[in-house]
Formats: C-alpha cells, structure tokens, sequence
C-alpha cells in the first residue's frame, strides 16, 4: 500500500483520481460512512497544527475509523526512542499513519520501517496534503489548472515546494516574487522545469500578479525558521504584502489563497483574506475532504 509522502512521488493519474474520489467523498457522506471501519488512524503531531489536527481527526471518524492523535511529548519517542522501533510498534496497532515532524528524514525513516503507510502532514521541507486541497478548491471554481499560472508572493517555504511538485504534476506556470534571499528550493524548481512547465523569478510584484490565474502567500516565518532573521529584512517582505493595491492589478477572476494561519496585515491585509477573491476558507474545508481521500487512496479504498 502507497505512502503519501511528496505529490512529486505520485503519477499525475493517481494524483487525478485522489481528486476525483474528493468530491465524490465529500458529496456521498451516507456512502462513505464506514470505509474505515475497523481501522485506527495514528496522527502524530511534533509541531502545532489547528486545521491538519481537526480535518484528520474528523475525516477519519467520518469515515467510520478511529483517530488517535498524539504528540511526540506523550509518547516514547520524546524521550528518545528510535523512529525505527516506534515505526514497528505502530505497525502492530493501528492501519495507517500521518505524522507532522521537523525533518524530512524523520517522515523518510517512519515510511521505511512502517509496514502500514504514511502520509505526509507537513514537514520544514513540504506541505503536499495542503496543495491537494488549494488544486482541489481552485478546479472546483475555475476548472483545469492545467495550463494556468499561479503568482506566489513572499518567501519559498514548504508550502511554495508542495506547489512547485505540483505544477509540475499537473502542468501550471508558476510566477515566484519575493527577496533573492528566500527563493523556493532548487530541487522543487528543477522539479517543474524538467516536467516542461515554466517557473518565472519575478521581482516586481504588479507583474507578477497581471496574468495569474491564483495568488498565494504565506507566513514569511514558518514553524521552524527564525523571526530575527526575518525581521532584519521586513521593510523588503512587506514590498510583497498582498494588499488592495497588489490585487487591483491582477485579474477580475483571479483568486487568492493563503493555507493559514495568516498574519492579518503582514504578508496579507484583512481587506484581501475577507474579500471577493478569496478562497481561504474553501481552502481551509477541502483540506478534510482531500485527505478523507488521500486515506482511502494510501488503503485501496476507492469508491470512484
Ligand atoms: N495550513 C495548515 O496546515 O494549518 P495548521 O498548521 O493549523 O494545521
């Protein structure tokens, strides 16, 4: 059974039909009810979460299943025992795995050892159950992304990789505008560009949005960087704040994403998150639609 670990591992074909089982998941609740019965889902959180914590926990009970969250303080791999040992252990108990940690290799070495897959919950290198959501929500409103452009604005953190896998998978541009210094990953750049989609380095934030389909940010500071380091060059970030302004150059139809949680008035103001364009909320309900149907599709439960 497959792990979910990076959207860049799975084919363009498995990542349509995850898709495609979301909406039929989310408009089927009475059909779906016990695809995970008798099954417990391990959700291990090593850092803090609001909408990864509640959409798996309430996607697994929608599903029939049992959830059991727990932190890495609470159980024995705080206090150091191996990811070897706590993989086969969890092996015995439980149907499947999700786990938010620090370190890619952590989520690397959990997949290895478990004899039951892992999903991938958002590591400092990667956020790939978020993008499924975001190109969930945008293909609901406005059709294929395929051959679109999205307009990233700020800095290239785990989230902005998670999109670059994923453009190169389903085949959009994507226009990245931010300081030199906080470029995406090369590797997640390389990606892309090797699977025949465009990735533009765009300094001036007005062009960047022009012809995009989507804009996103982010937080500047994710969970594991420092705020010191970032607020040495804060007067530079907030050249790519997405404000009113930004927005009135960029097309009537495009929309706004941002993963949460936001920073109201740092790298976004309140008039873009609570105005037309925006999806963040969207954004936010899809994630428990989307990984309803990552579960299904790491179990061989497809309904569609
Ligand atoms: N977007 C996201 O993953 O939110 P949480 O950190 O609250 O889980």
């Amino acid at each position: 059974m497959p792990d979910f670990l990076e959207i860049s591992e799975v084919s363009p074909n498995e990542l349509e039909c995850i898709l495609r089982n979301t909406a039929f998941i989310r408009n089927s609740a009475n059909r779906t009810s016990d695809l995970l019965a008798d099954k417990s889902v391990a959700l291990i959180f090593e850092k803090p979460s609001t909408r990864t914590r509640l959409s798996f926990e309430v996607g697994v009970r929608q599903l029939g299943g049992t959830p059991i969250v727990l932190s890495s303080s609470e159980m024995q791999l705080g206090r150091g025992e191996s990811i070897h040992d706590t993989a086969k252990v969890l092996s015995r108990f439980v149907d499947l795995i999700m786990i938010r940690t620090f370190a890619d290799r952590t989520l690397r070495e959990l997949a290895e050892f478990a004899d039951i897959p892992v999903i991938n919950g958002l590591t400092d290198k990667s956020h790939p159950c978020q993008i499924m959501g975001d190109i969930f929500t945008f293909q609901e409103l406005r059709g294929n992304i395929a051959g679109r452009t999205v307009a990233w604005l700020g800095t290239g953190n785990n989230v902005c990789t998670s999109f670059l896998h994923a453009a190169g998978q389903m085949g959009f541009n994507l226009i990245f505008s931010g300081p030199g210094q906080f470029n995406p990953s090369e590797d997640a750049v390389a990606f892309a560009i090797g699977k025949g989609v465009s990735v533009d380095f765009e300094p001036d934030p007005i062009a960047a949005v022009a012809t995009a389909d989507l804009i996103v940010t982010d937080t500047w500071v994710s969970m594991h960087e420092s705020v010191l380091e970032r607020e040495k060059i804060w007067d530079t970030l907030m050249l790519y704040q997405v404000n009113t302004e930004l927005m009135s150059h960029a097309r009537p139809d495009a929309l706004f994403m941002h993963c949460l949680p936001a920073h109201r008035e740092e790298e976004v103001t309140s008039e873009v998150m609570d105005g037309p364009q925006s999806v963040v909320f969207d954004e936010a309900e899809n994630r428990l639609h989307v990984q309803k149907s990552i579960m299904c599709w790491c179990l061989g439960l497809l309904p569609v």
